[in-house]
């Protein structure tokens, strides 16, 4: 049995998940509605909310999978990339636990946990496959080849899939964070009604920042009152560019690399129009795509654990090497 727990950005998550990959439980409370005034994430706000859930959440992720500490085995934690003071949070709490009761410790990459969503049962994916990792910090074209392990093939060169998807939503009035609320407003637009651009990147690399400008450039054309008329339409168009450019590396990626199963993990991963512009590509659990702890618990199983008491000196860390 592994306790799994994930604090790198605005969400508090613990999960119960066992050593053959079933998830017993995976609570996570948002912090989204918190920062939403100030249009993100403020990383001080986020590391003392995390200090006053993180208990609560691992008690209810124990009592929702019918265990207690007892029960468990391995603690993991996501070391990073993320905001480092919330990431300290996790840390600090998975140390304490496995500390007090001799457990040995497992520090997961928070991206490799995104990858290992797909590893759950019932439906375990097996390397190898070509997976699209899009989250709001993130976006990579990984080739996996065994599990624990891939080799980066891409990346984006600016903003991530997700953070153009919340870009583009503030730009319509949307709230925070605007993907899923821009997904659920374009499928009442025409897609069609506008062209924006997808960006042409040499090799297997993204960049979205040039389609938020596109999109900057037609909101202040249109004024405001076409833009509430016509903001189903603006969500359709850009989030179809938003899902061209996903679509046409995976292509490529595909073609470059022979890999010709594909999977997409990470909050983009939800996306409605993703999803079915890829039919025959694996998506990860719907409930595991935004960040959780159950991927975190499930990562850990093909990481190296740390014996007690060796994790005590254990840092975060903020970004990728
Ligand atoms: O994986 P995640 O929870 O956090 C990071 O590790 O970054 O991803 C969050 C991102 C946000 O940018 C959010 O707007 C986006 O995923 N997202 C979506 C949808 N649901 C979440 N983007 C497009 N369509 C969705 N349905
Ligand atoms: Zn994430």
């Amino acid at each position: 049995m592994i306790l799994g727990i994930e604090t790198s950005c605005d969400e508090t998550a613990a999960a119960v998940v066992t050593a053959d990959g079933y998830v017993l439980s995976s609570v996570v409370s948002s912090q989204a509605d918190l920062h939403a005034r100030y249009g993100g994430v403020v990383p001080e706000v986020a590391s003392r909310r995390h200090l006053d859930l993180v208990s609560p959440v691992v008690r209810e992720a124990l009592d929702a999978a019918g265990v207690t500490l007892d029960g468990v085995e391995r603690v993991a934690v996501t070391q990073g990339p993320g905001l480092v003071g919330a990431l300290l949070v996790g840390v600090s709490a998975a140390k304490a636990i496995a500390w007090a009761r001799r457990l040995p410790l497992v520090p997961v990459d928070h991206l490799s946990g995104h990858v290992a969503s797909l590893y759950v049962e019932p439906e375990p994916l097996v390397p190898p496959f070509l997976c699209l990792l899009a989250s709001g910090g993130h976006t990579l074209l990984l080739a996996v080849r065994e599990r624990g392990a891939s080799e980066r093939l891409g990346t984006t060169l600016d903003d991530a899939a997700g953070e153009a998807f919340d870009k583009g939503a503030r730009l319509l009035g949307l709230g925070y964070p605007g993907g899923a609320e821009l997904d659920r407003l374009a499928r009442d637009g025409d897609p069609g009604a506008f062209t924006f651009p997808v960006a042409r990147v040499s090799g297997l690399d993204f960049s979205f920042s040039g389609l938020k400008t596109a999109l900057l450039y037609a909101v202040r054309d249109l004024g405001p009152d076409q833009v509430e008329l016509r903001k189903a339409d603006l969500a359709a168009a850009y989030q179809r560019a938003i899902v061209r450019a996903l679509v046409q590396r995976i292509d490529e990626a595909v073609s470059v690399t022979g890999l010709d199963r594909v999977a997409v993990v990470g909050g983009v991963a939800a996306n409605s129009a993703l999803r079915a512009a890829l039919p025959g590509v694996r998506f990860a659990p719907l409930h595991l795509c935004t960040d959780n702890a159950a991927m975190i618990a499930s990562a850990a199983r093909y990481v190296d654990e740390l014996p007690y008491p060796r994790y005590l000196g254990l840092d975060a860390y903020a970004s990728v090497s």
